[in-house]
């Protein structure tokens, strides 16, 4: 068990006061440390097991183009995996050449492939009818596909990729016959994508990944009698989200990864090909709070305490039953005596943002901490009820910057006006 990294802000308090103050709330509030820590993490762990090696930082986790260049200043070989047209225009915002992005969609539209094709990224396919779809535009130089590899793993079975009731990716049947196709077709280069899962805290988990990865590779080099340039094994890095969970240890994970290419391309490194990861979740997501106030408090059949935070403002727990850690701000350690449901505003019984945790008292105007709220957060907001989206803002040295301004009710309606 690790203490939270953001822990000592949300006993201490006053920052979280000062810009609940500044902003109001509700609030995401980023911290500009705990994301370069974890860009270093990540980049210090592969660079120690791999001489080739990109990341693409998975936009959809959190597609604010001022937090995207926040990442990309501090780390300027970062690159950005994105899934639709919107995700690359927040890459282009944050001066992300487009040359470092990777576009993996699924069920793309003529559109989509388009926008993708016009930027000039890789472009990573979800299946051989995409591919079709691609050759009506143009047949790129290089391309890589989706594996499905018939398993998956994730916390939720909502967010498992593979296996087969997954909709994304080529079954690891077919995969090869595909890549024959493009061959023939005139693609001259190629890589192979595999994402099927994520959220995954099991270290384990990344070498036997990599494994059928490599082996599907194997398979396909036989086939086409080409070498693939790069592999990427997707993201699945989880990130602990309740107390009693460690975080992953990223020299262990990539170390496991690396014995696996050893195994497969033999000890050097120069025979190997670029290894690609498109962590979301493990860059952005511990280093959110979302800030939150008390607007009301219930006694039913049960307790309810009632936030101006609800399943539009955070997703996550409605969708999956995710779990976040909640805490009244300056309260970490105060007795929780009360054990209650954490609620927003919303007219829906899953409007949840906790179920049956043990809380300290509270009063209506109370400051409330939700943590690891960074992935999917915001990038999940909705207006549902009519409730505008939410402010964010990154707190690192100097005064707190608010990154996207509190949409107005107005804003909601500004597509009416015809
Ligand atoms: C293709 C792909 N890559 C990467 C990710 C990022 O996953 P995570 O945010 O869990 O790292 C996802 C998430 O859905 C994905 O679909």
């Amino acid at each position: 068990m690790t203490k939270h990294p953001l822990l000592n802000e949300v006993q201490d308090g006053s920052r979280l006061k000062n810009v609940s103050e500044e902003f109001g709330t509700p609030l995401y509030t980023y911290f500009g440390e705990q994301i370069r820590n974890n860009l270093d993490r990540i980049d210090t762990a592969l660079r120690a097991n791999f001489k080739k090696y990109q990341i693409y930082y998975a936009v959809k986790s959190n597609n604010n183009p001022n937090l995207l260049a926040f990442m990309h200043q501090h780390l300027p070989t970062l690159g950005a995996d994105c899934s639709s047209p919107g995700e690359l225009l927040a890459a282009e915002r944050a001066s992300i050449p487009f040359t470092n992005c990777v576009y993996t969609g699924n069920y793309e539209s003529m559109d989509d492939l388009q926008c993708a094709v016009d930027s000039g990224c890789e472009i990573n396919l979800d299946d051989e009818t995409s591919f079709t779809r691609l050759k009506n535009i143009c047949i790129p130089e290089y391309i890589s596909f989706r594996l499905n590899p018939g398993v998956g793993k994730g916390r939720f079975a909502e967010i498992v990729t593979g296996g087969r009731e997954a909709k994304f990716g080529i079954p690891v049947e077919n995969i090869a016959a595909v890549y024959k196709s493009a061959l023939t077709d005139g693609v001259k280069t190629f890589g192979l994508q595999c994402h099927s899962g994520s959220a995954i805290l099991d270290q384990k988990h990344f070498r036997e990944n990599t494994q059928l990865i490599l082996k599907t590779a194997r398979h396909i080099e036989d086939i086409i009698n080409h070498r693939l340039l790069k592999i990427s094994i997707g993201s699945g890095f989880g990130i602990p989200y309740v107390d009693d969970e460690d975080p992953l240890n990223f020299n262990d994970v990539f170390d496991l990864v690396a014995e696996v290419f050893k195994e497969f391309y033999g000890q050097h490194q120069h025979d190997w090909p670029i290894l690609c990861i498109e962590p979301g979740r493990a860059l952005v997501g511990d280093a959110a709070i979302l800030l939150a106030q008390v607007t009301g408090i219930k006694d039913s059949y049960k307790t309810f305490i009632g936030l101006d935070a609800g399943m539009e403002t955070l997703m996550r727990p409605a969708l999956y039953g995710a779990v976040h850690r909640i805490y009244k701000v300056g309260a970490v350690t105060e007795k929780q005596n009360i054990t209650v449901d954490v609620t927003g505003r919303i007219c829906e019984n899953t409007d949840r943002l906790a179920v049956d945790i043990p809380f300290p008292d509270v009063v209506e105007g109370d400051l409330i901490a939700i943590m690891d709220t960074g992935a999917y957060g915001y990038s999940m907001a909705h207006q549902f009820n009519t409730r505008p989206r939410p402010a964010e803002v990154l707190v690192d040295k100097g005064a707190p910057r608010l990154i996207r301004s509190r949409e107005t009710i107005e804003d909601i309606f500004r597509n009416c006006d015809n």
